[in-house]
């Protein structure tokens, strides 16, 4: 007995020591201090936020001017001086960019190219750049990142918003990993773009996502006011997007983002929705949908309890990542169940697999097209066998979404500059 109790008793010293130990090596690796260059946050029609960090407290500022009076230069400065740098810039004009630059002493700041835009509120073609499981820092990732600088003839005046679908900093979401895996490879692109990001499963290892990012609660950037930075849209001239935390947020019908996420839909005025987040509803690629088991059944999960959502509110088009491949469905509807309960018929708006009529009217159950893209710095194989899914590559790439006020053109650009997939969806 006595011995049994000692056993007992180092065990449960081993446990709170790993426990500590653990605990101390999570806490670290979210907030170790980092120096980083300037990026764009909470972008509105009217405000940007400004995030940096210097080696030394000092009092940073923000020099800038509508890039049509580039001589009628303003400044905003912060009062306190911090080694954390926030700063926002208010009262700017709707769909307007506005050159930049930032103002540090303890650290050299890269002012070449720094533009920023407000939101849109008119516009006849917007292009949104989205790109999923990203966090690799690999060959892959950059290639795949140059082909979409390529297709826009490294013009990046030509994106309107790039969104980021999770798993953005391999394996843990360390600030160390978001450093290398995210702020190095893709410093052109933060100059000019607010990073929207929605999180994984490997960023959720740590607290640094939100701790890195801001994202709107008020509905600062459009959509009904969410109370929370895990689940918020914001509307551009010709869409709607909503971003979802599939990750560590209730996923349940009832549960808070379920609740916001109607009301949010029901009060959207934009001809076209497009809701991310990381888990997708079906996927026969590196993850499979149809085992309740995988991820942790978030997968199922979102599938269940989000698309009576998506259908009732006529959701265009839902992306995400996780799976490390490309797959897509034609415009589905009513199908919340594993892949056994799959029927064409019912569950099939339009069966071809490249252009797609919708009434501009919201009209519930119209078709919902689902993308999955966890590509963008590794692709894995699949099996591509499900029926809900015609469209399957094991190809490293990113979506590339062209969008006006009446169509919406997708392409799948891959890693060597193939357009592997594409569709338009056109409204009337
Ligand atoms: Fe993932």
């Amino acid at each position: 007995m006595k011995i049994a109790k000692k056993i007992a008793l180092a065990l449960l010293l081993i446990a709170s020591l790993y426990g500590t130990g653990r605990f101390a090596m999570v806490a670290y690796d979210s907030y170790v201090f980092l120096p980083r260059q300037p990026y764009l946050q909470m972008q509105t029609q009217n405000s940007i936020t400004l995030k940096w960090q210097t080696p030394k407290e000092e009092i940073g500022s923000v020099d800038y001017a509508d890039s049509l009076h580039p001589r009628d230069v303003l400044h905003v400065s912060e009062k306190k001086a911090s080694r954390y740098h926030f700063l926002s810039i208010e009262g700017l004009k709707p769909d307007t960019s506005y050159f930049y630059r930032v103002n540090a002493s303890s650290l050299k700041i890269d002012n070449t190219e720094r533009v920023f835009c407000t939101l849109n509120t008119k516009k006849d073609l917007e292009r949104v750049w989205l790109v999923g499981d990203t966090g690799e820092d690999s060959d892959k990732q950059k290639y795949v990142y140059s082909q979409m600088l390529k297709y826009i003839d490294n013009n990046l005046s030509k994106i309107d918003m790039w969104v980021m679908l999770g798993d953005n900093a391999y394996t843990s979401g360390t600030q160390k990993q978001f450093n290398k895996d995210l702020f190095n490879p893709y410093k052109e692109l933060i100059k000019q773009k607010n990073i929207w990001a929605v999180i994984g499963n490997h960023d959720a290892r740590r607290w640094a996502f939100y701790d890195i990012f801001d994202f709107p609660t008020k509905g600062e950037s459009g959509g009904a006011a969410s109370k929370s930075e895990k689940y918020y849209s914001i509307d551009e001239a010709n869409f709607h997007l909503v971003m979802l935390d599939s990750e560590t947020e209730d996923r349940s019908a009832n549960g808070k983002m379920a609740q916001w996420l109607k009301k949010d839909l029901a009060a959207n005025k934009k001809n076209w929705t497009i809701v991310a987040f990381h888990h997708p509803p079906y996927t026969d690629g590196s993850h499979k949908s149809n085992n309740p088991k995988d991820s942790g059944g978030r997968m199922k999960e979102m599938r269940e309890n989000f698309i009576p959502i998506f259908d009732k509110y006529d959701v265009d088009l839902v992306i995400s990542g996780h799976s490390h491949v490309y797959e897509r469905s034609r415009p589905m509807l009513n199908h919340t169940g594993d892949s056994k309960g799959f029927n064409e018929a019912l569950h099939v708006k339009e069966m071809n697999l490249q252009s797609y009529m919708k009434p501009l009217a919201k009209t519930p159950n119209s078709g919902v097209i689902y993308i999955v893209n966890g590509s963008g710095s590794k692709a894995d194989s699949g099996d591509f066998k499900i029926p809900e899914l015609p469209i399957g590559y094991s190809v490293s790439g990113s979506v590339i979404l062209e969008v006006t006020p009446t169509s919406l053109s997708e392409k799948f650009l891959s890693d060597r500059g193939e357009i592997k997939d594409s569709f338009t969806i056109t409204k009337h």
